[in-house]
């Protein structure tokens, strides 16, 4: 059975008349309250860190929105970080990390069993924010998928192509299987302990898992986010469980049942109708309205919403955007796109 939230009915496969919303990245910098909290915290990783005021800006969009679900603030690169990793965020350029080169990088990595201590923070966000949130608003946990976390612990950095990732696979496949083999352990603790916490449902981001193909998206993307659905359902009976291989194209079909997920999150390029008669059949499907839509607004914007709602509405349908909203984003867009689904 179903609990009454929203969210929770369809991810448990329930075609629901108006779906659930919420969106990528609804805490963040296009909020006035979010830049101002950042500056209260100080910079981006001290407000990660700081369980009341990360509370403080997960809860500011369901207040001004009224989302059906919030996301924990907290960031993929947490994880590399609690490895051991050396972490910071260059002030308009994004993520720089200490770098993966060889094994014996991997050597000075701590254990995954290794970084609780250092995300205890994280968990105490998560307990605050189970007892705080209204009770019809679902709490998502999240991490990256290892693949997508294993690009910026090689690289360092962002990058567009993931390039030193494939290279360092190319190059020494051992120590790039070790790195994925670390990650996954490390993040099936973290996603548990935030489950323990008080998460009800938790997502997968693979960012960049549109940059393998072949056999390489099936070893590194599917087979690690498999592995770690079965061990979360294994610890959690009943979890539900929302994988995002960005970018997939073709091969978001049969993700979701080959590694256990119950909801696939879809990016901007996939056709609604594609969506409705390939994937919907086998899961629940999350998206995937264009985020360039949150600065455009006007009709593009509803009539774009209207779409999707429309034509996944024969199944059951997250509504979300294909990607996190932008710092450049009008508040006043996400309003009328709230109308707009659910008017
Ligand atoms: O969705 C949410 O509201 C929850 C919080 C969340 C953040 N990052 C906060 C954040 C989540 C789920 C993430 C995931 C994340 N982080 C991903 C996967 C999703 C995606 O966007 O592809 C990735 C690749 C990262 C790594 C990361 N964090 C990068 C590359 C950057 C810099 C780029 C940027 O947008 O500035 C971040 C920083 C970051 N993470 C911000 C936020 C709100 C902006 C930091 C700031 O306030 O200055």
């Amino acid at each position: 059975m179903t609990t009454g939230k929203p969210l929770l009915r369809a991810l448990a496969g329930e075609t629901l008349p108006v779906p659930p919303i919420w969106l990528m990245r609804q805490a963040g910098r296009y909020l006035p309250e979010y830049r101002a909290t950042r500056e209260k915290a100080g910079d981006f990783l001290s407000l990660c860190y700081n369980s009341d005021l990360a509370a403080e800006v997960t809860l500011q969009p369901i207040r001004r929105f009224g989302f059906d679900a919030a996301i924990l603030f907290a960031d993929i690169l947490l994880v590399p970080q609690a490895l051991g990793a050396d972490l910071w965020f260059e002030t308009g350029e994004g993520p720089r990390l200490s770098t993966i080169t060889g094994p014996g990088d991997m050597a000075a990595l701590k254990p995954a069993d290794a970084i609780h201590d250092h995300l205890s923070p994280v968990y105490e966000t998560v307990r605050i924010l189970s007892r705080e949130l209204p009770p019809e608003v679902a709490l998502i946990g999240f991490a990256g998928a290892p693949w997508t976390v294993a690009t910026y612990m090689i690289a360092g950095r962002g990058t567009p192509d993931q390039g030193p990732a494939h290279a360092l696979k190319a190059a020494d496949r051992a120590t790039f299987e070790a790195l994925i083999d670390r990650i996954t352990e490390a993040t099936i603790g973290y996603l548990s302990a935030q489950v323990e916490a008080g998460a009800e449902v938790v997502k997968l981001f693979d960012s960049w898992a549109g940059s393998l193909l072949g056999d390489d998206f099936d070893r590194y993307s599917k087979a690690p986010a498999a592995r770690i659905v079965s061990a979360l359902k294994a610890r959690h009976p009943g979890l539900p469980v929302i994988v995002f291989p960005r970018g997939a194209g073709e091969a978001y079909a049969g993700f979701a049942p080959a590694t256990g997920a119950d909801c696939i999150a879809i990016d901007q390029d996939v056709d609604p109708a594609w969506a409705a008669e390939r994937l919907q059949p086998e899961t629940c499907v999350q998206g995937n309205l264009d985020p360039r839509l949150m600065v455009e607004g006007g009709p593009a914007l509803t009539e774009a919403a209207r779409h999707i709602r429309d034509t996944l509405s024969g199944g059951p349908h997250v509504f979300n955007l294909g990607h996190g909203i932008t710092p450049d984003a009008d508040p006043d867009n996400v309003h009328r796109l709230i109308e707009a689904v659910r008017g």
